[in-house]
């Protein structure tokens, strides 16, 4: 990601991308909220709405806040230059259009299936809430899915080819694992499937999953995108390109009769949190990666092997893996996604530890600059109960550490 001569990064982008497009005076975004926009005053101006909208840009004129509005499109240009880091900046104008957002991370995955109509998706793992999306299109059309890591000849036996898709989330929801997102790529396009990429464990700032061949990148924006847990939203990208640029319409005319468009004030939320996304996320993953280092280090021995072993079995994290670094130091080069696992000894010191902490608050969801820690069987029927899914915040990681170790030490007690 670093700068080209013709760009500025992505944290001086997340600050000025919209200058462009900012016709007042106001330093701080206005927050607009008409969910209807007058047309023009002269008769002669008045442009009839086309037949069929088959694709939709930004420029179309705002009508109705259901098709488009103020703060949705001020969020969506920010996106562009995090979304394609290095992009040169005139090229930018035009990718701010293949960036979709959503009521709600589901809502993006929905609009994908819809968009898509694939026969058969290949999934594996991850957020358990996709698998709900899925069995709506099940039962709409009979939609297949395969296991994403079984061999090309299962994958055949599937039936998995042109118009499929090859759905990866990486990290890997809860456990923080990662996956070669140009592993599945190659599988993927390999008989004509596209390969989309959940990367809401891996925000911007941490990987770019269309420089390793996704052909869309999906995001629950509700989590570092949002990063307060103050907003509920979803984001689909498309890949560079006239293609792309084609998908991307007609999912921005699709989105109009979905009608799950991010709401006013959610899309003014979304502005305010972009401009310091690159400094939430590198501060949280610097945290979550010193924690997992030193739960690790005990589990083998380490600095307070003796209360962090009496209670926690293993900890699993994308900086754990150091057989993939390999590929995974080029995919993740600034660092891993700040939410990792912890599997306890016993499913009720696992229920027990989330009410010992003073400073993880015990709830779901993850992204936010506040540390959450989850016992996972309060909101998934399908996990081990031993598991504590913990996201990282912008607290100092050493407080954080120290109330993990005294969790642990009144645990063994
Ligand atoms: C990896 C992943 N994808 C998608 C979603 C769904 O996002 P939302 O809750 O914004 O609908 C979540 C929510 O936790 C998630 O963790």
């Amino acid at each position: 990601m670093a700068p080209s001569e013709s760009t500025f990064s992505p944290a001086t982008l997340a600050i000025h991308a919209d200058d462009r497009i900012n016709k007042l005076t106001d330093v701080a975004p206005p927050i607009h909220t008409s969910t209807t926009f007058r047309y023009p005053r002269h008769a002669a101006d008045l442009q009839p709405v086309p037949g069929d909208v088959e694709t939709v840009d930004l420029s179309t004129p705002l009508v109705y806040s259901r098709l488009a509005s103020s703060n949705i499109n001020r969020l969506e240009t920010i996106l562009a230059p995090l979304l394609y880091p290095g992009t040169p900046e005139p090229e930018l104008e035009e990718l701010s259009n293949h960036v979709v957002s959503y009521s709600s991370g589901l809502s993006a995955f929905h609009a994908l299936l819809v968009n898509v109509v694939p026969k058969v998706v290949a999934i594996s793992g991850g957020y358990h809430g996709c698998y709900g999306v899925i069995s709506l299109h099940q039962k709409m059309h009979g939609l297949k899915t395969v296991d994403l890591h079984a061999s090309d000849e299962e994958w055949d036996k599937a039936g998995l080819s042109k118009g499929d898709i090859v759905h990866l989330e990486t990290p890997l929801n809860p456990s923080g694992k990662a996956f070669s997102i140009a592993k599945y790529a190659e599988r993927a396009h390999k008989r004509g499937a596209i390969l989309s990429v959940d990367a809401t464990f891996g925000p911007p700032g941490l990987q770019d999953p269309f420089l390793w061949g996704a052909d869309v990148v999906m995001h629950s924006g509700t989590k570092y995108i949002g990063g307060h847990s103050d907003l509920l939203c979803g984001i689909l990208a498309t890949k560079k390109g006239v293609e792309g640029g084609e998908q991307a319409g007609t999912l921005r005319a699709e989105r109009i009769f979905l009608g799950s468009v991010l709401g006013g004030l959610e899309g003014w939320l979304g502005v305010r949190s972009l401009r310091t996304l690159e400094l939430r996320v590198s501060r949280q993953s610097e945290n979550a990666t010193r924690i997992v280092e030193w739960l690790d280090r005990a589990l083998k021995g380490g600095q307070d092997a003796e209360i962090v072993r009496s209670t926690v079995e293993s900890v699993t994290h994308a900086s754990l893996q150091i057989h993939d670094f390999h590929w995974l130091k080029k995919q993740m080069p600034n660092g891993f996604g700040p939410v990792f696992s912890i599997w306890m000894k016993s499913p009720q010191d696992a229920r027990q530890l989330p009410s010992l902490l003073k400073l993880f608050h015990h709830a779901t969801s993850l992204g936010g600059v506040e540390s959450l820690i989850e016992w996972r069987r309060m909101s998934d029927s399908g996990v081990d109960e031993r598991l504590l899914r913990i996201s990282i915040g912008v607290e100092n990681w050493e407080d954080l550490k120290a109330d993990l170790s005294q969790a642990f030490k009144t645990l063994k007690e």
